[in-house]
């Protein structure tokens, strides 16, 4: 099947300007203005539209265990609803058990994955037991292309590695060619707020808000950074939040250390405010914005804004880990530090930053494509494959409508969860034809897709050099 996406204005990191894309089964076979068009079987008109590579969200949690449930989006939905949104690709964590193998975890992974998935997916491998064992298993995880770990110094008696631990893994990861990727958040200083707030009476959501300072996200990621240097490792913050510790990455990078950092849209567009509730459901509404790291003050906005300019935040992904308001959310109704922590987001990643980003003028429309795809790509071993429209690539392409005026609201989005935190929030622009290695699984805002599409990408080394 030949397919000429004709006469729309290609975007890539680096450029843009009017061009025809042709795809020849699951491939790009060329850009530009004279591609051939003879022999095409089908033909995209593309007339005042963008055509952009798919998104790649390289942080998503389907299914994901927590706090006594799990992500209520499965691999299933969770992809089509990143389909729906222009995202082709998502890197997922698979977890390793407590007491368990890495293998363990990645299996299970894998058969919730498999045979459901509508665009690609890969993984990444979260530690939750790090020790000799699992050390040594890392380089056989990233032989079967799952090359990025992620470690977290919070959620002690959960997730959390110490020091030493992450000292280890780190030094692993630099001798393998791997990434470490870590949530920075001083989970031991941390729990101490929460009993505290808990033993005066304090149980409401905001109170998560409360107990994580933006000062111990600094402290941690200026930890992160120091282990990191001290391994000679490259390392990833994930879901940075606040404007001190991009401070710390910022030194980092300035220093000449490889280091990383994403944040998400939520740290972009929602506030603490959100976390004390409405007039509607009362305070515990907030539990709907429960995440970690949690929602900051509006100030900190602008600082990331300026990082995702000036490439101190190299990747924009979503941290896409839902949980119902009604029947998960809740089980933290006495007790906010059991609300399930994350947020739904895997849908409107592009929008929300073509529309907070683009269409105000704070990044150009080739750097949207660049954090939404391009880095994330490069970072996580998906380039050349993915994340870039050029001859011998993925035929992952979006057809994207700038002048689209949609509502964003629980009631239209494709994700299995019952809330949005953009409930009634208009944003413009929005996908209206996706390609997944090139079958049209949107056709102009109809769904062509299909479970069972999408297949597991085996990863590279990252290639990232920025
Ligand atoms: O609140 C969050 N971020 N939930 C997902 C797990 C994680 O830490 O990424
Ligand atoms: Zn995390
Ligand atoms: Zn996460």
């Amino acid at each position: 099947m030949r397919t000429l996406i004709s006469g729309g204005t290609v975007v890539t990191a680096t450029w843009s300007g009017r061009a025809d894309v042709l795809v020849d089964g699951e491939r790009i076979a060329a850009v530009g203005t004279d591609v051939p068009t003879d022999a095409v079987d089908r033909v995209i008109e593309a007339a005042g539209r963008y055509v952009i590579p798919g998104g790649i969200d390289v942080h998503t949690h389907m299914q994901m265990p927590f706090g006594g449930t799990h992500s209520a989006d499965d691999f299933a939905s969770g992809t089509a609803a990143a389909a729906w949104g222009g995202t082709t690709t998502i890197v997922d964590f698979a977890i390793q058990p407590r007491g368990g193998a890495l293998r363990e975890g990645l299996e299970t992974w894998h058969r919730r994955a498999e045979g459901v998935c509508a665009v690609d997916y890969g993984f990444h491998m979260i530690m939750s037991d790090v020790n000799d064992a699992s050390l040594k298993e890392m380089e056989a995880v990233a032989s079967e292309g799952v090359t990025s770990f992620k470690l977290f110094m919070a959620y002690p008696g959960v997730f959390y590695s110490d020091d030493g631990q992450i000292l280890r893994a780190l030094k692993r990861a630099g001798d393998t060619g791997t990434m470490l990727m870590l949530h920075a958040e001083n989970g031991i200083a941390i729990d101490v707020l929460v009993a505290d707030a808990l033993a005066a009476g304090r149980t409401a959501p905001i109170e998560h808000g409360l107990t994580r300072p933006a000062s111990m996200e600094a402290e941690a990621t200026h930890r992160a950074v120091e282990l990191a240097r001290l391994a000679g490792a490259p390392l990833y913050i994930v879901h940075l939040s606040a404007a001190d510790a991009l401070a710390e990455v910022r030194a980092a990078r300035a220093a000449g250390d490889p280091v990383y950092a994403e944040t998400c849209p939520q740290y972009l567009f929602l506030t603490l405010d959100d976390l004390r509730g409405d007039g509607v459901d009362g305070p515990f509404a907030g539990a709907k914005y429960v995440c970690s790291p949690p929602l900051r003050p509006a100030e900190h906005h602008e600082a990331l804004w300026q990082g995702l300019r000036g490439n101190q935040l190299q990747a924009v992904s979503t941290d896409h880990c839902p949980f119902c308001f009604v029947g998960q959310k809740d089980l933290g109704r006495d007790d906010f530090s059991k609300i399930p922590n994350g947020l739904p987001g895997v849908e409107h990643r592009l929008d929300l930053l073509h529309d907070g980003g683009v269409r105000t003028g704070r990044i150009s429309v080739e750097r949207w494509v660049e954090l939404c795809a391009t880095t994330p790509a490069k970072l996580f071993g998906l380039a050349p494959r993915k994340g870039h429209l050029a001859p011998g690539a993925d035929a992952d392409v979006v057809v994207y409508d700038p002048r689209a005026r949609q509502v964003l609201s629980s009631r239209t989005h494709h994700m299995a969860v019952d809330y949005s935190c953009y409930e009634g929030r208009e944003v413009l622009g929005q996908a209206e034809t996706v390609l997944s290695r090139g079958s049209v699984v949107v056709d102009r805002r109809e769904w062509t897709g299909r479970a069972g599409h999408g297949q597991f990408v085996a990863r590279g080394a990252s290639t990232y050099d920025g």
